[in-house]
């Protein structure tokens, strides 16, 4: 059985990349969101995860408007960055881990979610953003499975679909007979909306409720319609699915480890959230 012992979930912004690639770090404007990572990068030191599933939606790198899978997952050797118009330095490739990629595929539509297999997948700064803030030298310490929750074009799957995601995918890894420790990631959110009336819209009562609430009441967001999601939390506020589906993944009796939240980044409300799986899981 992989052990799957936790879960780190993250905003991702553009400008985080170029923040690091220019060494702005310890800046007026960064420090406050930099400063909450050095405690994730001790965690990760603690546990060691060989492997890192990680929910993120793709922003048109990988998927256009024209072809636009609700759920997807990786299963290639290797998966590049690429330009995406923000001016970001690429980084280097990433190490995937097909086998585990086709044993989440075939367990997932074994349970009746329908998956766009991917053996060629281009990611964007939803995957780089979190792995170069756990490993700053780019020497990445984990293979990786990026598992693509569309949020860009509707309709999006509701929360109570991602939840369910999450599930299936932890009840996934934790069937897969290999003993890699493996580490659920959440990429997106949270209350942020880049376009429109509301550009610049960020909800701070309710992102720190639903933060409060996948500690304590891990499924209290899929009372939430989709439209009601972007109600509160703004259009590009809905990639909060990716944190609901990595807590879903990780099962019950986790445990909080480390948390941060702070207004704004770029447009975006910027957490971090870090939780242990119940030890049974690890
Ligand atoms: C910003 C936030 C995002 O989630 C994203 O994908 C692109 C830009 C921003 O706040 O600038
Ligand atoms: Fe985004």
């Amino acid at each position: 059985m992989a052990p799957l012992i936790g879960s780190l979930c993250s905003s991702h912004v553009p400008a985080i990349g170029r923040a690091m690639a220019k060494g702005l770090q310890g800046e007026d404007y960064w420090r406050p969101f930099f400063q909450a990572w050095p405690p994730v990068r001790q965690w990760l030191g603690d546990r060691q995860p060989d492997v890192a599933v990680v929910f993120y939606n793709d922003h048109g790198l990988n998927f256009f408007l024209d072809k636009m899978p609700t759920f997807a997952i990786g299963a290639a050797p290797e998966y590049h960055h690429a330009d995406e118009g923000w001016g970001i330095p690429q980084v280097p490739p990433f190490q995937g881990h097909p086998a585990l990629s086709w044993h989440l595929i075939e367990q997932l539509v074994a349970e009746e979610f329908d998956i766009t297999s991917c053996q060629e997948m281009l990611v964007d700064h939803a995957i780089t953003n979190p792995l170069q803030l756990m490993y700053p030298s780019q020497h990445w310490g984990v293979r990786i499975v990026p598992v693509c929750i569309n949020t860009v074009q509707f309709p999006l799957p509701s929360a109570r679909r991602c939840w369910a995601l999450g599930e299936a995918v932890g009840r996934a890894i934790r069937s897969w007979g290999g003993a890699e420790k493996v580490v659920v990631i959440g990429s997106g959110g949270l209350s942020h909306q880049l376009d429109g009336k509301r550009a610049g819209f960020i909800n701070r009562d309710f992102d720190l409720a639903f933060v409060e609430s996948l500690v304590h009441d891990p499924q209290w967001a899929t009372q939430f319609n989709t439209l009601q999601l972007v109600e509160k939390a703004g259009t590009q506020g809905v990639e909060l699915l990716m944190w609901l589906a990595a807590r879903a993944a990780l099962g019950p009796g986790a445990t909080q480890r480390h948390g941060s939240y702070h207004v704004p980044i770029s447009n975006t409300a910027a957490g971090v959230l870090v939780m242990d799986a119940a030890l049974e899981g690890r």
